[in-house]
């Protein structure tokens, strides 16, 4: 089998070239980027009937809308008479979308409602119903994100997101208002996207050594040493996350004056008096709970300990576009949208902190993975591998932090997709 030229039966090792081959990236674009249900934005950014957003899937852009009847729906941003990209803004209201080459108009239900010449130089032969934009197969909505997949017959986005939707309602609905998302920030690196995306659903191992500068010097063994209360978990399917699981008799106060949780007092106010509310909506073991880091197969990358969100959208085998979001609930008041905000690009925007030493690490691994000789020789992902355990608290497989058990179930997910093994 081919996969097993890449990526070993147990996760336990993968060859570097599989971050760097082009033939495989162009493999990539159809069997995962093609059939996956991919992150495209969340329902605060169109809030109104006439509201689109664009955004890509994979290096594909697409135009997602609100139509006049309220309902959300994506399309490739390709004019169907040349394909030129009918809209050329980020974000907006229009009912109308008008190519600039030569005219025509859609709707935003993406129906072909106006030609130039029609009449006159079509001999009105053109049937307008079946020339509208090509329409994402699949649209839909996990608690205000929407996601688009470009295969009809592709599993729903409930089976996909299988036991991560568990976790990701910690930050999606800890308030019956729901959240908003905020931003983003773009900004290109020299990394291929799977370097990133590993990274986010599960490598806490690198935190005390590449973020050394963040923290205080003297960590001395607490690099190394699993920290009590924090886990890895790989909910299947590809997905991961980590996070810090806090004892019953424990309060919101005193976990969120820790580490770079640590926030002033109207943001600690803030989540302490929403508290109770997250406790009835989620129970108390979620709610006794806050998300580290994490990613959503493929390409949907996140950092809630800091209230970042990424889609991690690839441009070529060696580099990526980060489009780096801050999520808050709906009804926080400004003070503390505002102090989150500025915590998320702090740390990890553009000229974040951690940022900064991530985004040289990953250039970097890209860059040897694409050696004629290193390229071959495999990579070990060892850590913590048959040590896995279960719990009938926490949905998935845990690991301690650190562990690579999220990076093995990551690219077994690659493998699985990329050449239908049954390993993962
Ligand atoms: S390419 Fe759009 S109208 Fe010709
Ligand atoms: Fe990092």
């Amino acid at each position: 089998m081919a996969h097993e030229e890449y990526v070993a039966a147990d996760g336990g090792w993968i060859r570097p070239e599989i971050l760097s081959d082009p033939a495989l990236y162009e493999m990539e674009k159809e069997r995962v980027f093609g059939r996956s249900w991919l992150l495209l934005g969340h329902v605060s950014q169109l809030p109104e009937p006439g509201s689109f957003l664009r955004t890509f899937m994979g290096e594909e852009s697409v135009i997602v809308t609100r139509d006049r009847s309220g309902a959300i729906g994506a399309f490739l941003n390709a004019c169907r008479h040349r394909g030129f990209q009918v809209c050329q803004e980020d974000r907006g209201t229009a009912h109308r979308f008008q190519c600039r080459y030569h005219g025509w108009v859609y709707g935003s239900d993406g129906t072909l409602i106006g030609v130039p010449g029609e009449e006159s130089i079509y001999y009105k032969e053109i049937d307008k119903r079946r020339w509208g934009l090509a329409p994402v197969a699949q649209v839909d909505i996990y608690k205000g994100l929407i996601f688009g997949n470009f295969d009809p017959d592709a599993p729903s986005l409930t089976e996909f997101l299988g036991d991560m939707a568990w976790y990701l309602d910690v930050m999606l609905d800890r308030r019956e208002g729901g959240t908003e998302l905020l931003g983003p920030h773009r900004w290109r690196i020299a990394a291929n996207w799977k370097v990133i995306a590993e990274n986010h659903c599960g490598d806490e191992y690198h935190i005390g050594f590449a973020h050394g500068s963040v923290f205080p010097p003297d960590l001395g063994p607490m690099r190394a040493t699993p920290i009590p209360g924090a886990r890895e978990i790989r909910p299947g399917l590809g997905h991961g996350l980590g996070v810090n699981i806090y004892p019953d008799e424990m309060k919101p106060e005193e976990w969120l004056n820790s580490g770079i949780n640590s926030a002033p007092p109207h943001v600690v106010d803030y989540y302490v008096a929403t508290h109770d509310e997250m406790v009835q909506r989620l129970g108390r073991q979620r709610a006794h709970m806050t998300l580290i880091h994490g990613a959503v197969w493929p390409n949907f990358g996140m950092v809630p300990i800091v209230n970042s969100l990424r889609i991690i959208q690839p441009r070529g085998p060696h580099e990526v576009e980060m489009w780096s979001y801050c999520l808050v609930d709906r009804d926080a008041p400004p003070g503390v949208k505002a102090w989150l905000v500025a915590q998320s690009a702090a740390s990890f925007g553009p000229a974040g902190a951690f940022e900064q030493d991530d985004a040289g690490n990953w250039a970097a691994v890209t860059k040897t993975s694409a050696g004629n000789m290193a390229r071959k020789i495999p990579l070990n992902l060892q850590m913590g591998l048959g040590h896995e355990e279960r719990s009938d608290r926490f949905p998935g497989e845990l690991g301690l932090t650190a562990s690579e058990i999220n990076q093995r179930g990551f690219y077994l997910r690659w493998a699985q997709d990329m050449f239908g093994s049954n390993a993962a």
